[in-house]
């Protein structure tokens, strides 16, 4: 794809990957992913992250079509995640840079993932300030967003805040700004990406955005490393980040689970009729149906998640535990937990469900809920009692 100019001598120089489908377990089946890179064009020619190893020569076409590579002066590395940095030993060998700007921690991890012998790596800390010519760059460190070494690199003339995965979406597009595209799409792709990415770093994400707000940054464009520029929609996005921060959540319950002959599902859907008789939205999702990162998605403004298996083999079916410890690294706070599933002779799943939503910090006001092989009339009736028992201790909530 064309270089992008996306304000004044900085140029998008990234790369598309239309065919991502996984990243560490998060599927972005639906939309592939971009690797952006920007090169500004000043005095001192300044390349800001790099991309995938596998799209080197993207890069170096990118970058090529406006500078001979030998010209670029800096590398700034705001983040150190191989999605960012896998070219980089490749750009360094053919630009030969005069300096890396990297965090504390992003030089530690250069370090441990290049080996590098010679690298002019220099640290620069929050506050610190880069002159390129008639440009400068602020430097700002985002620990934890997504990494320990993550930070932001703020050029003041221009208002732009390159924000490397903070501000993401997995979108593939050669339509790289927001209002090119319908927003609220948009604003669901950066929802999934959070939930995904960056919501177990959710305090963090506060804490930065209270540091932009206390250093008076201006900003008019923010550039991330993933998907769409927003230069339109500046603050929407800054302020569902706020919003998602505080994990703000809506009387919402994602019903969760897998099934072997039905009778869990039935359960499933049963439990759904009592939340929905208080006025509860719900989603049913089939773990069959849906990928993990899909239900996460739904979790992230959910005030309840409640879990079925059937006991399969002294267990939790196999689905189940994947979420479950998916979701748990993930960290949701503050959300009201049920089990329930169906059994034979052992029933031991919904059990230990409880155990891991109790161990994920969930609160959890009714015991397991397990019914013997398939539910009838009766059996469904409770079923529907925990829905509407549910259904009340979120509407507590609000
Ligand atoms: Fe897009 Fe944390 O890497």
């Amino acid at each position: 794809m064309a270089v992008v100019e996306i304000k004044e001598n900085v140029f998008w120089v990234g790369a598309i990957d239309w065919n991502k489908r996984d990243f560490h377990g998060y599927s972005q089946t639906k939309e592939g992913t971009t690797y952006n890179a920007y090169l500004v064009i000043d005095e001192k020619i300044t390349l800001f992250d790099c991309v995938d190893e596998k799209f080197k020569w993207d890069l170096y076409h990118q970058i090529a079509s406006l500078v001979p590579l030998e010209k670029i002066d800096y590398i700034v590395v705001n983040h150190v995640e191989m999605d960012h940095s896998g070219a980089l030993p490749f750009i360094v060998d053919k630009a030969k840079p005069e300096k890396i700007f990297c965090s504390p921690m992003g030089k530690e991890f250069i370090q441990a993932h290049f080996h590098p012998r010679n690298w002019p790596l220099e640290v620069v800390k929050t506050g610190d300030e880069l002159i390129l010519g008639k440009n400068k760059v602020q430097f700002l460190e985002a620990r934890m967003l997504h990494w320990p070494d993550s930070m932001f690199s703020y050029l003041p003339e221009l208002k732009l805040l390159i924000s490397n995965d903070a501000f993401g979406q997995n979108i593939a597009s050669n339509l790289l700004f927001d209002d090119q595209h319908p927003l609220e799409d948009i604003l669901q792709e950066a929802k999934h990406y959070y939930a995904n990415i960056i919501l177990p770093f959710s305090p963090l994400v506060k804490k930065t955005l209270n540091k932009v707000e206390e250093l008076g940054l201006e900003i008019e464009m923010i550039a991330p490393d993933h998907g769409l520029i927003w230069r339109s929609h500046v603050k929407d996005i800054l302020g569902l980040y706020g919003e998602m921060s505080e994990q703000k959540l809506k009387p919402k319950a994602v019903i969760v689970y897998d099934t072997m002959w039905s009778s869990t599902e039935k359960m499933a859907k049963a439990i759904g009729e009592g939340l929905n008789l208080e006025g509860i939205e719900i989603k049913l999702m089939h773990l069959k149906k849906f990928h993990h990162s899909d239900v996460m998605g739904e979790v992230m403004d959910a005030a309840a998640v409640i879990c079925g298996s059937p006991t399969h083999n002294n267990n939790m079916l196999p689905l189940m535990a994947d979420f479950l410890t998916y979701m748990k690294g993930l960290r949701p706070s503050n959300r009201l937990g049920a089990t329930f599933g169906s059994y034979g002779w052992s029933g031991e799943a919904p059990k230990l469900m409880q155990k891991v939503l109790e161990e994920a910090n969930f609160e959890l006001p009714f015991e397991p809920l397990r019914i013997r092989f398939v539910p009838e009339h009766d059996s469904l009736a409770k079923c529907k009692e925990l829905g509407l028992n549910l259904g009340k201790k979120i509407k507590e909530k609000f």
